[in-house]
């Protein structure tokens, strides 16, 4: 799919691994310059493609960062097209348990960096350029345990539809994606010791296997393109039918 933003040149956070990292690869495949932001080194790269990745390493839950690393990208390639806001952390406490530093943890780098990155990318965007988020289904659906995480996600979906609606008529998209349960290093340990945690999501998804880094990224990077040009405000879930309905188990 053919980037169709006026300038080629995407931030990805989150890029070391998992979903950020699969993204990250997605785009370079479809001709896109990357700035891979992450807390851990970036590394790895194809040889064939490392001259289109500039690799920023910073704990985005630092205030100062975001507008550092938008800084970075139009300094390093001269505008920035597109920017995914991938990176997260997850947390399983229900809510009288999250006590506020969970809860400031949480939110800082799932939300807070999220907004304050979109903030400076729109200042520099140019029409035609895009925004995703990776929020999570359970944006749209809560599970026991998962507090202030879904709580964070739920506020990327509604800052998604204000940035489609305050900055859609200047021709910027931004679109969330909402992914089910993905096997990444965020969730592997979980879904190995908590039997109660496979029930609700492996034995809950009606599809015959989990999902995996590549089926978010192909979301992403759809949303990217130019097939993509009116979808806009919209939340594409990623989930293999889990909120969908129950699986007959
Ligand atoms: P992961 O844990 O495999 O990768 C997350 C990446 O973000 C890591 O490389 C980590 O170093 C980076 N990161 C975390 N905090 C950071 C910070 N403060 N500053 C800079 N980098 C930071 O996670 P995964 O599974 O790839 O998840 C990516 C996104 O997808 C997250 O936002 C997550 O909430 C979301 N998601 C994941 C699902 C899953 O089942 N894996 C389901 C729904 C949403």
């Amino acid at each position: 799919m053919i980037p169709t933003s006026p300038h080629p040149a995407a931030i990805v956070t989150g890029a070391a691994r998992g979903i950020g990292r699969a993204t990250m690869n997605r785009l370079l495949a479809a001709g896109w310059s990357v700035v891979a932001v992450d807390r851990e080194p970036v590394v790895g790269i194809d040889a064939a493609t490392e001259d289109r990745v500039l690799a920023v390493q910073c704990d985005l839950a630092d205030p100062s960062m975001p507008s550092e690393v938008v800084a970075k990208a139009v300094g390093h390639f001269g505008g920035l097209g597109l920017l995914v806001n991938n990176a997260g952390i997850s947390g399983a406490k229900s809510v009288a348990e999250t006590d506020d530093g969970n809860l400031a943890q949480i939110m800082d780098v799932n939300f807070t960096a999220a907004f304050r990155l979109t903030r400076e990318a729109l200042r520099v965007m140019q029409p035609g350029s895009i925004i995703v988020q990776v929020a999570s289904v359970l944006c749209i659906r809560a599970t026991p345990g998962t507090s202030a995480y879904t709580a964070s996600k739920a506020a990327l979906a509604g800052l998604t539809r204000q940035v489609a609606a305050e900055y859609g008529p200047r021709g910027i998209r931004c679109n969330a994606v909402a992914p089910g349960l993905i096997e990444t290093d965020l969730t592997a340990e979980k879904l190995k010791s908590d039997a109660g945690h496979r029930r609700i999501w492996k034995d809950g998804t009606p599809w015959p296997r989990l999902g995996r880094p590549d089926d978010v990224a192909a979301a992403i990077a759809f949303l990217a393109s130019a097939d993509a040009g009116f979808i806009n405000g919209h939340i594409l879930v990623v989930d293999g039918g889990w909120s969908a309905g129950a699986t007959a188990a």
